[in-house]
């Protein structure tokens, strides 16, 4: 579905900003995009994000993703397209996958998905029940071949409905009395709760309260912040050249800044310029005894120190 660019009516931005600009997204973009040395880095999530906050990525969001990542709109679309499992066209409640692909369509795939088209009165390319609750989607495969037919629904694998939950046990394929069940299940979800829980790319719930249908993985640990790089190491100066002194070093590679700073007679370091240069630059004349520093800094984290180096005259 999202590979294949359709047709659909795109929202104005009045519409879908609001949605996206609030406290509470607004801080997790933040927090994801502190996680990357660069903020490109968390264009995969951001987009995700949006998707969940939105339940599809229309043109509006993407553009809002990229601003937020510092990339081009283009660039951004480009990667919406690439992964299918960006939605550029809104689904029903309920997206419900079955796979046609080998593995599965030896088990009785194709008998599965006729039936789920006759139950549900939709087509298997994208069809939307009118109630809005199911989007029914024949897709490669899902990676869960040994579970043959297989069936996800949003984000969790199911291949039954085991104690009142989404399930896929092992070795269980889809029949159409699981399917059955499976729908079954979504209709009563969506009777006692009137919208589904919405987590982010991290898993943390957005909207809603409770009861996930619960993807393993889907409620991971949110990880610690990006750490920064080590320090600038072996830094070194030298007088070489009247005037001029030169300092050389070593830097992590994703380092994006780093800070020179001098100090003389033991007193506080200052900054006295920032490098640009790969591993060695020039600066002024050091006065007897100075001492220098770089701090490197990662996406506005800075590092420790490095060493301290002297001048040599
Ligand atoms: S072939 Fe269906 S999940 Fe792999």
């Amino acid at each position: 579905m999202s590979h294949h660019p359709v047709h659909v009516e795109q929202p104005s931005d009045a519409e879908i900003l609001p949605r996206l600009e609030t406290p509470g997204v607004l801080s997790r973009v933040e927090e994801l995009i502190r996680r990357y040395p660069v903020k490109r880095a968390a264009l995969l999530q951001v987009l995700w994000l949006a998707q969940e906050t939105l339940g599809w990525l229309p043109n509006v969001a993407i553009r809002w993703s990229a601003e937020k990542c510092e990339v081009s709109p283009v660039h951004a679309y480009g990667v919406s397209l690439f992964y299918t499992m960006y939605k550029k066209v809104p689904t029903g409640r309920f997206f419900l996958q079955i796979c046609q692909n080998v593995s599965c369509h030896i088990q009785g795939a194709e008998a599965v998905i006729a039936h789920a088209e006759k139950v549900l009165g939709v087509d298997s390319h994208g069809g939307n029940t009118e109630d809005g609750l199911f989007t029914l989607l024949r897709v490669e495969c899902l990676g869960a071949c040994g579970n043959g037919p297989v069936l996800q629904v949003n984000d969790s694998f199911a291949t039954d409905v085991v104690d009142g939950e989404l399930a896929m046990p092992i070795g269980v394929g889809l029949d159409p009395e699981r399917f059955d069940r499976i729908v079954e299940w979504c209709r009563r979800r969506a009777a006692e709760l009137p919208e589904e829980p919405v987590r982010d790319a991290l898993g943390d719930i957005l909207v809603g309260t409770d009861g996930h249908p619960g993807a393993t993985g889907a409620s991971a640990e949110v990880q610690g912040s990006y750490a920064p790089p080590p320090p600038a190491l072996a830094v070194t100066a030298s007088n070489v050249e009247e005037g001029r002194t030169k300092v050389t070093w070593k830097a992590a590679p994703e380092t994006t800044v780093l800070h020179l700073e001098t100090r003389q007679g033991g007193g506080e370091f200052a900054e006295v310029a920032s490098l640009s240069g790969k591993d060695k630059e020039w600066i002024g004349e050091l006065p007897a005894g100075a001492e220098i520093r770089i701090v490197a800094e990662t996406a506005g984290v800075r590092a420790k120190p490095s060493n301290i180096a002297k001048g040599i005259a």
